[in-house]
């Protein structure tokens, strides 16, 4: 009797083994490679976001039965990225990839993983031309609100509101060119919506007291939009006031995303003598960041997070209460990947189908660590966005006044909201035809980032970018000196931006 128990054991063994595809069974382990920059000095190193990456594995594996063998690789912010994968790659593909978040590291590796059939799931990689897919990203998943999200809530604004024109000033380093996506993300739903947009960008170690220009520049248009440090934004502000901009008759938005502490309450305080009228200006000055949204799980995982990282010797970036959110997006994405391999198997797929996976992920809305987060059919996350301003004009003290959620596209307005702030007191004059035409060619010219890097000086220290004389740039571009601009290369993440 033993014997026959036995040996109908071992037949359903063997008949079980042989029914199950095989790849059921090895989807219990993955094998994860993360690539972010080890340089402490980003928010989104690997000391910062590892934490919350083990965090997520823990809960995983005791819910789901699911093992993740995890390594972590240096991204730096540029080419290493794709030589740590390729390096690592060849000896054993990953399953999944965590990361990149600079645009051009992720650029690179995104392409390699597509080839390879590799799901990549990151909480950067928010230029607009990641919004492509056909264009050699697809299988890319975006669980960070891209910048084109961001630029929607703007044009939402800008629908809601009548605005006609805007004037977008941003700083550009010419390496990591955040603000520059960030401002051309904000071009492309502007101009979706055929409105006027201008652009002037700005070269952070040359700046100038004196900004005539951009006064001139702030005049012609309804709408200043910046993306720039602190000081920039400051001397700006100021300009405006002295050139008695700030009076009503111009609606200006910061966009700082994700450095909390460089936006808000004191913001405009330096203690040198332009404190005063700093403050007065700042009254005019909105600023657009992340909504994020805190239930009592997240504070635990904050606490956690916050704590592993400052037990690593790493310094703590975030002034907030609650860790950014790139280290909340990788938490979420290996959580993503989990639920999509899980229905994949279900379906009798397994992770070796990397596109399969990366449908999967696309499409749904899922419980994350903050809260709810949907991934449209895209594959990139609906953001949600807050709208600040200053409500106590005494201690020049900030506020959100509304909120904009990306899945419905719907403001909630809070206490402290006052429409009279974002109405224009006058009508501007019409905007002339001689910018949206040159604009139009830009577009069907198709230019690339990085390939426009002449410029044309207005003032002695500012540049000026416009869209009429791009033809005029492209053709230069062999002689101007490449110097540090070697590493934006054409067939990096294109744009119709400049
Ligand atoms: C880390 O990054 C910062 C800012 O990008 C840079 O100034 C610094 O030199 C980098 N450090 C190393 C060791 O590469
Ligand atoms: C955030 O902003 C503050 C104030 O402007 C600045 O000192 C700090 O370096 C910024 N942090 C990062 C990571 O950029
Ligand atoms: C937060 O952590 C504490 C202690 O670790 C625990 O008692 C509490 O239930 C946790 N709260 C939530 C909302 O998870
Ligand atoms: C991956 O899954 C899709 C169905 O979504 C299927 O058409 C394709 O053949 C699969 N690829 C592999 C390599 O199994
Ligand atoms: C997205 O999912 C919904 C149901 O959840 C479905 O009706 C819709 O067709 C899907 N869209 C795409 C593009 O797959
Ligand atoms: C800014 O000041 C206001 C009013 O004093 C306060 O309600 C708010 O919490 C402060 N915000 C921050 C981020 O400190
Ligand atoms: C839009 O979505 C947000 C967040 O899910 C929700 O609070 C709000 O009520 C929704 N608004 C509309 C008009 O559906």
């Amino acid at each position: 009797m033993p014997g026959v128990r036995a040996l109908c054991l071992s037949l359903c063994v063997v008949s079980c083994a042989l029914n199950a595809p095989q790849r059921r069974a090895r989807a219990e382990h993955v094998d994860v490679l993360v690539l972010l920059p080890r340089n402490a000095s980003y928010i989104f190193s690997v000391a910062a976001v590892r934490p919350a990456i083990e965090l997520a594995q823990r809960s995983i594996a005791s819910e789901r039965r699911l093992r993740f063998a995890v390594r972590y690789e240096d991204s730096g912010c540029g080419d290493r990225a794709l030589f740590s994968l390729v390096d690592r790659g060849f000896a054993q593909k990953p399953d999944l990839i965590l990361g990149p978040v600079c645009e051009y590291a992720a650029s690179d590796v995104v392409r390699v993983a597509s080839h390879w059939d590799v799901p990549v799931v990151s909480a950067g990689a928010l230029a607009t031309g990641f919004a492509r897919r056909d264009r050699g990203y697809t299988h890319l998943t975006r669980i960070g609100p891209s910048y084109l999200k961001m630029a929607r809530s703007i044009s939402a604004l800008f629908r809601h509101f009548g605005w006609q024109s805007a004037l977008l000033l941003y700083e550009d380093d010419r390496e990591e060119r955040n603000c520059y996506f960030t401002v051309e993300a904000v071009h492309s739903a502007l101009e979706a919506e055929q409105l006027s947009t201008e652009a002037l960008s700005l070269y952070p170690r040359e700046r100038a007291a004196d900004g005539e220009d951009i006064a001139r520049l702030i005049e012609g248009n309804e709408v200043v939009i910046m993306c720039a440090g602190g000081d920039i934004v400051r001397d700006i502000m100021l300009t405006a006031h002295h050139w008695k901009l700030t009076n009503g008759n111009y609606i200006y938005f910061n966009i700082e995303l994700f450095n909390a502490s460089s936006y808000g309450n004191g913001s405009w305080k330096r203690g040198d003598q332009y404190d005063t009228e700093a403050k007065q200006a700042y009254a005019a000055l909105n600023i657009l960041t992340l909504l994020r949204s805190v239930k009592p799980e997240f504070q635990n995982f904050s606490l956690e997070v916050k704590r592993s990282i400052r037990k690593a010797g790493v310094p703590d970036h975030d002034s907030g209460d609650n860790v950014n959110m790139f280290v909340e997006g990788f938490h979420d994405a290996l959580l993503l990947y989990s639920l999509a391999l899980q229905d994949a198997v279900k379906n009798g797929f397994g992770k070796n189908n990397g596109s399969q996976i990366t449908q999967l992920m696309w499409n749904r809305t899922f419980e994350g660590i903050a809260g709810q987060v949907s991934i449209d059919a895209n594959g990139d996350r609906n953001g949600d966005f807050s709208v600040m301003a200053m409500t106590d004009f005494e201690a020049g003290s900030y506020k959100a006044v509304f909120n904009y959620y990306g899945i419905n596209g719907s403001f909630q307005v809070l206490p402290g909201f006052n429409s009279d702030r974002f109405t224009l007191r006058e009508r501007h004059r019409p905007v002339s035809a001689e910018k949206s035409c040159g604009l139009g060619m830009s577009t069907a010219m198709g230019i690339v980032v990085g390939a426009v890097l002449g410029t044309v000086l207005v003032l002695a220290l500012y540049f000026f970018r416009k869209y009429k004389i791009i033809v005029e740039r492209r053709c230069q571009q062999e002689d101007y000196s490449m110097g540090k601009h070697h590493q934006l290369r054409e067939d990096s993440i294109r744009s119709d931006f400049l």
